[in-house]
Order: C-alpha cells, then sequence, then structure tokens
C-alpha cells in the first residue's frame, strides 16, 4: 500500500502565509455518534481538537484565528446540549487562560455574549481584560454569533449615527461600514475551513468571506490536527486569488 503522504510546516512558504484563518468547527456529534458515545462527547473531544489548532497557529505564526464556537441558530439545539457547550467554554477558558495568556494570546469575543448564564460571562470578561495587552496571536471565539445579526446591529448602529448627525449617509463606504461590524479589530479572513464536509457558510463571517479562500474538509473537527491544518495551508497556498481581476 503506497504510503499516506504527510503535511510538515516545513513545506509551508513562510511568505504566502494568511493572516486571518477562520474555522467552522463542525462534526462533533457525528464523531461521537460514530463511537456509539453521547454528542457531548463530541464536544468534549472537539475542544480538545481546539487547544492543539490554537496552539500550532501560534507556532506557525497566524497573526488571526477565528473559530466558530455558537451560532444564532445553535439554541434550536436541546437545553441539555446547549448548557453542556456553554459549561465547556467555561471551562476551557478556565483551563488554558493562563497557558494562553504566557504565550501572549490576545482573546477576543464576537457575538453578543450578554445573553448567555452569568458565570460563562464573568469568564469571557476575565480572560478578555487579562489578555487584552498581548501583542501575539489574536484568537477569536464566536460565541452566540450570526452573521445577519452582526449585520443588522451594523445598519441600526449607522442610523443612529445618522440621526445624532455623527454620520452623513455619503460617508457610508465598506470600509466605514465594515468598521462597526463586531470584527471591526480583526482583517477579513483570508482562508475559512470548514470541517466535517458541509458545502455551507451556517451565518459565519458572511461579509467578510467575500473574497476568502474556502476549504472544506471531511475530517470530523475532533479528528482535526495540526497537520490537517497544514494540508489546508499548503492547499492556500497553492491558490490564485485573483479579487476579480486577472491571472499574472
Ligand atoms: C459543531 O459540531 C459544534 C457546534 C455546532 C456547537 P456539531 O454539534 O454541529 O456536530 P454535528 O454537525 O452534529 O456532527
Ligand atoms: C455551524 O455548525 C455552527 C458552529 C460550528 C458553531 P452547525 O452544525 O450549527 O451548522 P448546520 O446546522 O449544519 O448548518
Ligand atoms: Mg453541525
Amino acid at each position: 500500500m503506497a504510503k499516506q503522504k504527510s503535511w510538515t510546516a516545513d513545506q509551508l512558504d513562510p511568505s504566502r502565509m494568511p493572516r486571518h484563518v477562520a474555522i467552522i468547527m463542525d462534526g462533533n456529534g457525528r464523531w461521537a455518534q460514530k463511537k456509539l458515545l453521547p454528542r457531548t462527547m463530541g464536544h468534549r473531544a472537539g475542544m480538545a481538537a481546539l487547544k492543539k489548532v490554537v496552539k500550532a497557529c501560534d507556532e506557525l505564526h497566524i497573526p488571526y484565528l477565528s473559530v466558530f464556537a455558537f451560532s444564532t441558530e445553535n439554541w434550536k439545539r436541546p437545553i441539555t446540549e446547549v448548557d453542556y457547550l456553554m459549561n465547556l467554554l467555561v471551562e476551557f477558558l478556565h483551563k488554558e487562560l493562563q497557558e494562553l495568556h504566557d504565550h501572549n494570546v490576545r482573546i477576543n469575543i464576537i457575538g453578543d455574549y450578554t445573553v448567555i448564564p452569568r458565570q460563562c460571562q464573568v469568564e469571557i470578561d476575565q480572560a478578555l481584560e487579562m489578555t487584552r495587552h498581548n501583542s501575539g496571536l489574536v484568537f477569536t471565539i464566536a460565541l452566540n454569533y450570526g452573521s445577519r445579526k452582526e449585520i443588522i446591529d451594523t445598519v441600526k448602529c449607522v442610523v443612529e449615527k445618522i440621526q445624532a448627525g455623527q454620520l452623513e449617509p455619503e460617508q457610508i463606504d465598506e470600509a466605514s461600514f465594515s468598521a462597526m461590524l463586531y470584527t471591526h479589530n480583526i482583517p477579513d479572513p483570508d482562508l475559512l475551513i470548514r470541517t466535517a464536509g458541509e458545502m455551507r457558510i451556517s451565518n459565519f463571517m458572511l461579509w467578510q468571506i467575500a473574497y476568502s479562500e474556502i476549504a472544506v474538509t471531511p475530517t470530523l473537527w475532533p479528528d482535526f490536527t495540526r497537520e490537517d491544518l497544514i494540508k489546508s495551508l499548503l492547499d492556500y497556498q497553492n491558490r490564485e486569488r485573483r479579487f476579480g481581476g486577472l491571472s499574472k
């Protein structure tokens, strides 16, 4: 049998690394189902995968990593699963915060986390406060995030500014609108990875991914490793980004 090809960091071109990698971490439930485990165990295994991917991004000097952890639509799931996910996030921050801080990681949250359990909010605020001056990897967690809600919130912000006389309609352009999105302090993703094979965006960063390269892998999120990340990065480096222009 042919030896499986391996992907290592030395195959990467350091001059063509993406600035921002965004990941739709999907497939935790299917991972658990395959192993005849409860879905919650899939989420727990997903947390372990996340820890490794954050470390890998830091080591590969990727400046921005964003992950979709909980969508505005995920409230449709059974309350027990939602609770488990929230508690898992608290646990993740609790266990990993010091190490992330030691690695100079700045934690950033997008999405309305004021509606999630109090304990969760406290943990998040501590993580934001502790890491706010860090200058390393910017690690954004999209939590109770929905891109349509973000766009609507931004439109409301625009209207309020106009009504308050702080903004003229002529001043609204792509740059000024982007500067009012939840993602105002991070660049648009260069590479969007979705695990577990689904060919859809599921309401994630609709505005921001206008020109992102998309990589869908069949690998379920809990099985996603540093090597899978490198494979996606190599794939990205083989793409030609034309932004509507012509080939060089
Ligand atoms: C991703 O895994 C985690 C969240 C959406 C919170 P899923 O829980 O969606 O796993 P599948 O898609 O059911 O396998
Ligand atoms: C997208 O996964 C949301 C997150 C990864 C947090 P879903 O599992 O919720 O997406 P759909 O329902 O398959 O579109
Ligand atoms: Mg899913």
